[in-house]
């Protein structure tokens, strides 16, 4: 049974939808009086008028169901993703927060770069997940504040490819962006990164956006070795970086964020600190 709501007047779908249902039942209408060579008076189109409006609303509002409950089921999905990424987070004091915030800076900068809405949808969930490979490394690594050995470094090295598995047992052509973002959000500009050693054009675009997010939180963050950088020092690294680490058409744009937007950086700043997470 279809419900109607008044939220399909939010939609310029409905006023479309309606307008043309009720062209087509008045040309259906004078076509009917055409072929039975009568002639039909004014009111006799209010009859088609009224049918038109009504099969207008009802598939409109077919159409507003299912989509309303489409993103109601992707809404949950996302939730469920994100609860799986808080849960790593917790595991690990000094990274608190860095799946969100990532995911803040990654989403704006994809927006600014003009992606459609499938690539935005599986950006969110890859840089939420960008990290989830990490679920396989001891905590003893993961938070060891001395250097790591060579051996505990290669454990690290290996998280790109623990969440391509964790993740990509499906691999659909959407669900492989989600899984590029995992496996090559570790790749750099000039071929330097890890484990495929790609560069330039070759890593894909979503985990190009979320290599830059996930470097300026990196630095803006207390890390167990290091003191955190200031957001202005972050973001001349990452321009100083671009080319070589970066992809330099991205920086820029994150860089015109900036500029346009001076509480762009305070993004990052949206979930609890690193400082809150230790209280
Ligand atoms: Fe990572």
């Amino acid at each position: 049974m279809v419900t109607i709501s008044l939220s399909i007047l939010k939609y310029r779908m409905t006023y479309v939808t309606v307008i043309s249902a009720v062209l087509i039942m008045n040309v259906l209408a004078y076509l009917q009086s055409s072929m039975l060579a009568v002639s039909r008076p004014v009111s006799g189109y209010i009859l088609p008028t009224a049918i038109g409006f009504l099969i207008g609303v009802l598939l409109s509002s077919n159409r507003v169901n299912y989509l309303e409950k489409d993103e109601e089921r992707k809404r949950f999905f996302v939730t469920i993703v994100h609860s799986l990424s808080i849960a790593l987070d917790e595991r690990d004091a000094y990274t608190f927060g860095h799946s969100s915030r990532v995911t803040s800076l990654s989403m704006a900068l994809g927006k600014r770069l003009g992606l459609n809405a499938i690539q935005l949808e599986m950006l969110e969930l890859g840089s939420i997940l960008h990290d989830i490979g990490k679920i396989g490394i001891p905590d003893t690594i993961l938070n060891k504040p001395e250097k790591l050995t060579a051996e505990e470094q290669a454990m690290i090295y290996q998280h790109p490819i623990k969440g391509e598995r964790i993740i990509g047992l499906e691999r659909t052509p959407k669900i492989g962006m989600l899984v590029d973002c995992i496996r090559s959000h570790h790749e750099r500009y000039d071929g330097k990164g890890y484990p495929d050693g790609l560069a330039q054009e070759n890593i894909p675009v979503l985990a190009r956006i979320i290599t830059i997010a996930d470097a300026y939180d990196a630095m803006t963050s207390l890390r167990p070795y290091r003191s955190k950088v200031a957001p202005d020092a972050a973001l001349e690294e990452l321009k100083l970086c671009a080319g070589s680490q970066f992809d330099p058409e991205m920086v820029k744009a994150f860089s015109e964020l900036v500029r346009e937007d001076k509480d762009f950086l305070l993004l990052s700043e949206e979930t609890p600190s690193e400082v809150e997470a230790f209280a």
